[in-house]
């Protein structure tokens, strides 16, 4: 049987202290040898790992930002979502394997992470850029059995588990490293331009792109794919392109921090997680609208609705239990804006 990095890896953060050579052979069903050369591979990757005679291994410290399969798995501490988990060190568009995922019949909840995309995919056809080894490009497969119009309300839920999981990492002083000279003690405030870009300090630092399935009789969802891309640990805004450069920002250039990536995702699952039950327990945003309104961009502000048929103004109040943005126009009227195709944005800018 082989034994797997993330096998050794889970044992090891899963105890206090030393976990015996005994123990790891009897839970992983190996030879001494084959845990010895597993460590040895684990050590080779940037592990630090203390080997004590008579007492076993004590994982020490794990590589400041490393996206790897055995990485993300041994941290996993989710019920469904990433159970079963593809990483790739390069793909074209993680959405694109998810899907071709859905097509293959693998379970709800897979996960398709890459460190590269060179085809990624953003909204309204738009190129998604992916800058190695500073971003979180990831792809959840779902199989919901609500109805397809619910479908636009996950993209919301899924912005709420990513605003909630950046500011923790961003908070918390994990594994995450500080640059000098930019400490941030009041921490960073997170927040979510409607319907599911998140925004610090009015830059957007991660975006999303949900894509639909439909069975043959086109009566069903066959499954959905929630893809996110978030821009962490890029140095510099000279690392975007021209055109996203003044609207773009890293989590590390907005907060000075560096953020382990696989950490970040593992939150970002447990919060999907926990906030997809509860969207299933009414099938609209009536749970979760005042935790997503908390953290919504531009409360009481006016914004520009970019709607195809004809563009207009008003205030925004929020969502409603749709997840639709309630803007007020100068008349009085409350208009609800659906996604789908519109954008809105500030009067003077993307916020
Ligand atoms: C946008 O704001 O335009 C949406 C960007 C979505 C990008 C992510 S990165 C992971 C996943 N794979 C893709 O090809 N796109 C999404």
């Amino acid at each position: 049987m082989k034994t797997d990095k993330s096998d050794i890896l889970t044992c090891l953060r899963s105890s206090e202290g030393y976990v015996s050579g005994q123990q790891l052979c009897e839970r992983l069903g190996v030879s001494r040898t084959a845990v010895w050369k597993v460590i040895n591979q684990l050590k080779a990757d940037g592990y630090r790992i203390e080997s004590v005679t008579r007492k076993g291994y004590r994982l020490l410290e794990s590589p400041e930002d490393m996206l790897s399969e055995s990485e993300i798995t041994s941290r996993l501490t989710t019920e469904w979502a990433g159970r079963k988990l593809f990483y790739r060190e390069e793909t074209g568009s993680t959405n694109n394997d998810a899907k071709r995922c859905g097509e293959e019949g693998h379970p709800h909840g897979t996960v398709v992470v890459a460190d590269i995309q060179n085809a990624g995919k953003g909204r309204r056809g738009r190129a998604w850029q992916t800058i190695p080894g500073t971003a979180l490009s990831f792809s959840i497969l779902l199989r919901p059995s609500f109805p397809a119009e619910r479908a636009s309300m996950i993209t919301l839920v899924m912005a709420l588990a990513v605003a909630e999981a950046v500011e923790a990492a961003l908070k918390e002083d994990r594994q995450g490293s500080k640059e000098s000279g930019t400490e941030n003690p009041a921490g960073t405030t997170v927040t979510i331009k409607w319907p599911n870009d998140i925004v610090i300090n009015r830059k957007k630092v991660c975006g999303m792109l949900t894509e639909m399935t439909m069975t043959p009789e086109l009566d069903e969802i066959q499954y959905l794919v929630v893809g996110v891309g978030i821009n962490v640990n890029n140095e510099s805004p000279q690392e975007f392109q021209e055109e996203i450069r003044e609207t773009a920002a890293s989590l590390r250039i907005e907060t000075g921090r560096r953020l382990n990536r696989a950490e970040l995702l593992q939150d970002v699952l447990c919060r999907f997680e926990k906030h997809y039950e509860t969207f299933l327990e009414t099938l609209d945003m009536s749970r979760l609208r005042e935790t997503y309104q908390a953290r919504l961009q531009g409360l009481g502000n006016e914004v520009r609705v970019l709607d195809p048929a004809g563009e207009y103004t008003g205030v925004s109040r929020g969502i409603n239990d749709r997840g639709e943005l309630i803007v007020e126009r100068e008349n009085g009227e409350r208009v609800a804006v659906y996604a789908g195709e519109v954008s809105v944005r500030g009067l003077y800018g993307y916020v």
